[in-house]
């Protein structure tokens, strides 16, 4: 029994809203870093392998399945086989979990845009963050609520909440439509900006710089894999969610293809925005540019400030724009990642769009608290290490093994694919899925559990990586069995959509 779908109003709002999802805070503040970090310019190579043999390929199979099974994750699972569901519903509470601190991230990037206006983080700009702003206490604790970054991130809850429960088309897309096209004016300028500055050039070569010998490393192929999962949004959930939103005569395989290289597409640009940044700030400190790079939370928020207190005119507007974009950014993804399980909640459980939206992101909202606690960054910086590793990538794995593998669906998803698409698939496509993702991802899982087991993460305390990094790995993983189990599918949900049956003749 179908039910009438929402849907995206146009191929373009589709597109802007899978690219919106794509690029966020992965992009700007994680792949730089990441790449600098694994080996500069030799990067590409496995950053690019990975997104061809893997990324797009994935891409192309999670908007086919959303198309065809017209539901989110654990719908669209469940319609491939009954014991497919568990899958969908992992996925989903991986994105729960990464929704609770994701919106964290962008409750303190709302505050470090109005930072911006007077540059009040001062010249100690991590003493700034660390003490005044995150109060930040010491591992496992949690230390009281930081009553600033609660209020933040009630906003954000109340924004993201809000244009989902506009739905699809009046909500999503109407979202992506503004926020997307702004993003990236605000970014360019951004880049031009820095690419003018004093010492660009140095941070560039500092970039772009070879060292090919980190290609023979284990760790370098990992990081590759692990950026382009988390940067895509593959893996949990999300693609298949938007897919299903897709009017029935829809294209796939190109859209994929845009969706991806839009998004490495960025990638590259903010790897060069922050490195000319970097080398501008390593100039005027006459040091090298390695002791400037810096990830994550602290390039973020401790480093660009120090750069944006150093530049040489309109400081404050740099501030804007740099944080208002990282604002951008986090929302469009964070509607995505929440909408993964607004969808499946109100399908499994039959309830109206607003009960959803209103259960499902008012417990992620509440839990994310946790994270405005004093102990907010430690709780922060495992439960994204692990919900990473041990979340989206080994989900991804499992996806495309079961996928392949076990239910035997790469030939009539590539015929679906086919049928709606420009561009057809060749036999690469159906090599990288069933073969090559399944080994290079497979290591990669076996050598990030064996180099866990042999030693804690970031040097936490043993028994506090168990409770929020295992624990929450794990969980995840149980929760999907568990919300499977549940009998809760209206009658006839489970079939297949009528428009495939009778495309295939069924
Ligand atoms: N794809 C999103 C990001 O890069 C989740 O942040």
């Amino acid at each position: 029994m179908e039910q009438e779908r929402s849907m995206f109003g146009s191929r373009a709002g589709f597109i802007l809203a899978a690219v919106g999802s794509a690029i966020g805070l992965g992009n700007i503040w994680r792949f730089p870093a990441v790449a600098y970090e694994n080996g500069g310019g030799a990067f590409f190579l496995p950053y690019l392998f990975a997104l061809l043999t893997a990324g797009i390929p994935l891409l192309i199979l999670e908007f086919t399945i959303g198309h065809k099974y017209r539901g989110s994750s654990p719908l669209a699972f469940a319609r491939i086989n009954k014991n497919a569901e568990w899958l969908g519903w992992w996925q989903v509470a991986v994105s729960f979990v990464i929704a609770t601190y994701y919106s964290v991230i962008i409750a303190w990037a709302l505050w470090y845009t109005f930072f911006s206006f007077n540059l009040s983080w001062g010249s100690d700009t991590t003493t700034f963050l660390v003490g005044d702003f995150l109060e930040v206490a010491d591992a496992g604790v949690f230390g009281g609520i930081v009553p600033g970054i609660l209020v933040a991130l009630a906003v954000v809850w109340m924004i993201v909440l809000g244009i989902l429960i506009g739905g699809v088309k009046k909500g999503i897309e109407k979202a992506n439509k503004i926020m997307i096209p702004l993003l990236v004016v605000l970014f360019l300028i951004i880049v031009v900006r820095a690419l003018t500055l004093e010492g660009a050039a140095t941070g560039l070569n500092a970039f772009f710089q070879p060292e090919w010998s980190q290609l023979l490393n284990g760790k370098v192929w990992i990081a590759a894999y692990g950026q382009i999962f988390f940067s895509l949004s593959i893996g949990f959930a999300i693609m298949i969610t938007y897919s299903s939103y897709l009017p029935k005569k829809s294209d796939i395989t190109n859209n994929a293809f845009i969706t991806g290289f839009s998004n490495s597409g960025f990638e590259l640009l903010a790897g060069i925005g922050v490195f000319s940044a970097l080398g501008f700030m390593a100039v005027q400190q006459n040091i090298p540019v390695s002791e400037v790079v810096s990830s994550g939370v602290i390039l973020a928020f401790a480093v660009f400030p120090q750069i944006i207190n150093e530049f040489p005119v309109a400081n404050e507007l740099f501030g804007i724009l740099f944080f208002g974009s990282l604002v951008l950014a986090g929302f469009t993804s964070l509607i995505s990642i929440v909408e993964t399980f607004v969808a499946g909640v109100q399908e499994k459980f039959n309830v109206s769009r607003t009960k959803s939206v209103l259960i499902g992101g008012g417990i992620a909202s509440l839990i994310s608290i946790l994270y405005a606690t004093r102990g907010g960054l430690n709780f922060l910086d495992t439960v994204d290490y692990f919900i990473n590793n041990f979340g989206v990538a080994f989900a991804g794995l499992v996806e495309v093994i079961l996928v392949a593998w076990v239910f035997k669906q790469l030939d009539p998803l590539k015929s679906y694919a086919d049928s709606v698409s420009d561009i057809k698939l060749g036999a690469w496509w159906k090599i990288c899925l069933s073969i090559i993702t399944p080994i290079v991802l497979g290591y990669m899982m076996f050598d990030n559990i064996r180099q866990n087991i042999a030693g804690p993460y970031g040097d936490y305390p043993q028994a506090f990586i168990n409770t929020y990094g295992w624990t929450v790995a794990v969980g995840a993983i149980i929760l999907g069995f568990i919300f499977a189990y549940m009998k809760r599918w209206k009658s006839g949900m489970l079939e297949t959509p009528k428009a495939v049956k009778d495309k295939e003749g069924a």
